[in-house]
């Protein structure tokens, strides 16, 4: 058995979650890919700062630049630009696969380290980046690959979603629900991302560069938060059989003078009929609706933000980035199917 070596960059909501889940299933998941997995350290920034979630004291540190020497996945869970941008050229740079839930950093920094990755044959998997624990990234990447998507059209923040939707059903104000919302882990660090759209914004970024095989820069996304929508507005959408969501398009579009062919991606708070699927969508949750060519409308729904749910994600991405260091490192497919127990199967069960 190899020994895979995990270094996790935070270990905050999202970072100690996925900490405990390695802890926790690490030695399960190992056997399933056919390696031992360590989780090496945890960088934070404060040593001495109270945690919610119980993880021994002895694998935190401050030195993130000395934790990701020798790791096989460095798992960036820090958020922000810098110094989240320099390690994870390092990593790549020493030959490790990084993992990353940061769509800022991708979607302002993306074209850097995504050729930073390929010109050493890493990988750089951001799962957790749009949508927190819905498969997203993976089915417009892969699954879809084959298609041509049109549209993508959904909620893509589960701040702004909880906070409208707090409006909405229990007449709260923008800052209570915010302040519930952050307390809850759903918010970033600085929630004027999430008020301002901005963190919708980089995801529609990032899913239209996916979807539509392009570069779309943030500068790019027209975006208007919800920091000026009030609960008298949501009351009377309310009365005229609407609620207000904060939508995200993304399309394909031919532009009106040229009839040249582009792509159009924006965020800003909408009026949704009471009727539509999207109204239905509640507190944290998200929904992405996609529209191919040949497959027609899809569908991801979920929880778009919290701890537990997010480090889904990441583990996901943190399986696939080990399988591929177990086959073989860059260029080597991932398995899905290597090193499946044989569990016995109820005759009884498989007739349902
Ligand atoms: P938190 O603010 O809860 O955690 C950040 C962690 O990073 C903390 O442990 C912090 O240390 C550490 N950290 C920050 N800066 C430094 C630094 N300079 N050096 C060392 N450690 C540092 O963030 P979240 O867990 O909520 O989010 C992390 C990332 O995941 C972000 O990119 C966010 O956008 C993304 N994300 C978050 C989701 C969520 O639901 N929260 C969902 C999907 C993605 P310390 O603990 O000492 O302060
Ligand atoms: N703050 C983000 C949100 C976290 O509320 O959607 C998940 O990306």
């Amino acid at each position: 058995y190899r020994t895979l070596r995990i270094a996790l960059l935070g270990g905050g909501t999202v970072g100690a979650q996925v900490a405990r889940l390695l802890l926790d299933n690490g030695e399960e998941l190992g056997s399933r890919i056919g390696a031992s997995i360590e989780l090496a350290g945890i960088a934070v920034r404060d040593l001495d700062k109270p945690r919610d979630v119980a993880l021994p004291r002895e694998l935190f540190t401050t030195r993130a630049e000395e934790l990701i020497l020798g790791a096989d996945i460095v798992v960036e869970l820090m958020g922000g630009i810098d110094p989240a941008r320099e390690l994870i050229l390092k990593a790549l740079n020493s030959g490790a696969d990084v993992v990353t839930g940061n769509k800022l950093l991708l979607a302002t920094h993306g074209a850097e380290l995504f050729d930073a990755a390929e010109q050493v044959g890493a990988q750089l998997y951001y799962e957790a980046a749009v949508g927190g624990a819905i498969p997203i990234i993976r089915p417009l990447r892969d699954s879809l690959a084959g298609d041509s998507v049109t549209r993508i059209l959904g909620i893509v923040n589960g701040t702004t979603n909880f906070i409208l939707d707090r409006m909405d059903s229990a007449g709260e104000d923008l800052a209570d629900a915010l302040a519930t919302a952050t307390e809850l882990g759903y918010a970033e660090a600085d929630p004027t991302a999430d008020i301002g759209g901005y963190d919708a914004a980089a995801k529609a970024a990032l899913l239209a560069s996916l979807a539509f095989h392009t570069n779309v820069p943030l500068e790019a996304v027209y975006r208007e938060g919800i920091e000026d929508i009030t609960k008298e507005q949501v009351d009377r959408a309310q009365a005229m059989g609407y609620v207000v969501k904060l939508l995200a398009i993304c399309e394909r579009i031919a532009d009106p003078v040229t009839g040249e062919a582009g792509v159009s991606a924006r965020v800003y708070p909408a009026l949704v009929p009471r009727r539509h699927p999207l109204a239905a969508v509640h507190g944290v949750h998200n929904a992405v609706f996609v529209q191919a060519q040949a497959a027609g409308d899809l569908m991801f729904y979920g929880a778009g933000a919290g701890g537990l749910q997010t480090a889904s994600a990441v583990l996901g991405d943190v399986v696939s980035a080990a399988r591929r260091h177990v086959a073989g490192g860059p260029g080597v497919a991932e398995s899905t199917h290597a090193n499946l127990p044989a569990l016995p199967v109820s005759a009884a069960l498989t007739r349902y």
